[in-house]
């Protein structure tokens, strides 16, 4: 017989082969949850103490044996052995080979099924809480960049042609809503992560006397999942989560897209520090955006991820089944991606150099005040739809003697419209066009100091 099976192979007549045992151990990268077991056996055993299912006597051997095999964790002592197939099985043998009986008692009232949701949950809710304090930090970092660019004026973009100019800040400050929305999505999936699973046990609950709402105290959960069946069974939480992780990765990497554009020599709207780019080989002159770019492929992985975990479940009859333990490896490298990525975004950000000059060469090629000419003739009477029509001509014969529409003169102005008077040119310049902008949500410079104030606060008191 061999040692793999002694916790359920007393019904089996021979082991497994190598490879099978291979193909079904996880050890390998659940031990990543030993300290979220360790934490839910100590809990599950008090609670067994405290209800008289085990003796005080055990719980102390137990909690004696546990604190030596997290410490033999952490020193990296500890011998992980693919026989014992997962975490759980590895910990508990360790257990019982340092306290005996004791060791033996702790799984009474409990099996992996339950024991494994616990721990994932237990890891997911450390996670969460970790990434949201590093959005936040990202988020101080685009606040300091904002403030100093309310009157840096660049050309704001659809389609990627020119459009209307905002200010530098004013187009941050639109990432820094992007990340406020993932802390609140993270916070609503944390609420749904925070829930009791153990208890439930293989699958129906358990005979003996527990105490749910005790462990679930003890574990800091919000409160205990209301079905057994559905306890150990359900991964709603780890999908929700990737799919908070999907949209975060999403904002930073369209976010990475305008570094890299902005960063060619076409825009020249910024410079990354040295420290985030590579040279090439070949072209001597080449300063390539590696991190943004990185960022930008990873989000393709962390959306596979996504995908992995619903599939994984679309066809899961009730209750728990072997195909969970595919859940670990997406969501650890989820949460190992987004970490990474938040934690070096922040510090790029603060890197970033800006040419204001380029930012601002760039915003006068394009008419991007065409709209500001318009809104002038509408605010003399004529209706929006005839502006528009006035405008485009105005448009096209600036084109027609190749300069921009700001710099034609008031002759040529008002052979469109006879409503055009000189007061034109203080709308026709970027700073009019920004300026007039000026409403909760505008990129005046007002309006834009007012939404970083709000933003300060907020991150203050989040
Ligand atoms: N390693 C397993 C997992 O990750 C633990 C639960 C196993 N339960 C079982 N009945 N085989 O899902």
């Amino acid at each position: 017989m061999n040692e793999n099976n002694k916790t359920w192979s007393g019904r089996f007549n021979e082991p497994v082969s190598e490879l099978v045992k291979r193909y079904t151990a996880s050890v390998e990268f659940d031990q990543r949850l030993a300290q979220f077991d360790i934490q839910g056996s100590l809990a599950h055993a008090n609670m067994l103490a405290t209800q008289g299912i085990i003796s005080h006597d055990d719980l102390t051997a137990i909690e004696q044996g546990l604190g030596q095999i997290r410490e033999e964790i952490q020193n990296n002592e500890f011998v992980w052995s693919l026989d014992l197939e997962d975490v759980h099985l590895n910990i508990e043998k360790r257990l019982t080979s340092l306290v005996g009986d004791a060791g033996k008692r702790l799984h009474t009232g409990r099996s992996r099924n339950d024991q494994v949701a616990t721990d994932i949950r237990l890891f997911l809710r450390t996670a969460i809480d970790e990434i949201i304090g590093l959005i936040q930090t990202m988020q101080g970092a685009l606040l300091d960049l904002a403030q100093q660019h309310i009157h840096t004026i660049m050309p704001g973009f659809t389609h990627l042609q020119v459009a209307q100019p905002v200010s530098f800040a004013h187009h941050l400050m639109a990432y820094f809503e992007m990340l406020k929305r993932d802390i609140g999505r993270l916070r609503d999936c944390r609420m749904r992560t925070n829930q009791l699973p153990l208890g439930a046990a293989a699958l129906a609950g358990t005979s003996y006397p527990i105490d749910r709402e005790y462990v679930a105290r003890l574990l800091g959960f919000d409160g205990v999942c209301e079905n057994s069946l559905d306890a150990v069974s359900d991964r709603d939480f780890a999908i929700e989560f990737n799919a908070c992780a999907a949209l975060i990765m999403t904002h930073l990497s369209r976010l990475s897209e305008e570094l890299i554009l902005w960063m060619t020599p076409a825009f020249g709207f910024i410079q990354l520090a040295d420290r985030f780019c590579t040279g090439s080989s070949i072209m001597p002159q080449k300063k390539n955006p590696d991190v943004p770019e990185l960022v930008r492929g990873k989000t393709g992985r962390v959306n596979g991820h996504l995908i992995a975990l619903l599939t994984l479940m679309k066809a899961q009859p009730l209750a728990y089944n072997k195909d969970n333990q595919e859940d670990k490896e997406p969501l650890f490298d989820t949460v190992d991606t987004v970490i990474d990525t938040l934690r070096i975004y922040t510090d790029m950000l603060s890197g970033i150099q800006v040419n204001a000059q380029n930012m601002r060469r760039s915003a006068l090629h394009g008419h991007a005040t065409a709209t500001d000419l318009a809104d002038y003739l509408v605010k003399k009477g004529i209706p929006f739809r005839d502006a528009h029509e006035i405008v485009a001509k105005t448009v096209q014969h600036a084109e027609h003697k190749q300069c921009e529409l700001s710099e034609l003169d008031l002759y040529d102005l008002q052979q469109f419209s006879a409503e055009v008077a000189s007061d034109i040119f203080d709308f026709l310049t970027l700073e009019g066009s920004m300026l007039s902008r000026n409403h909760t949500g505008g990129t005046a410079p007002e309006q834009v100091q007012a939404a970083i104030q709000r933003a300060r606060m907020w991150l203050a008191n989040p």
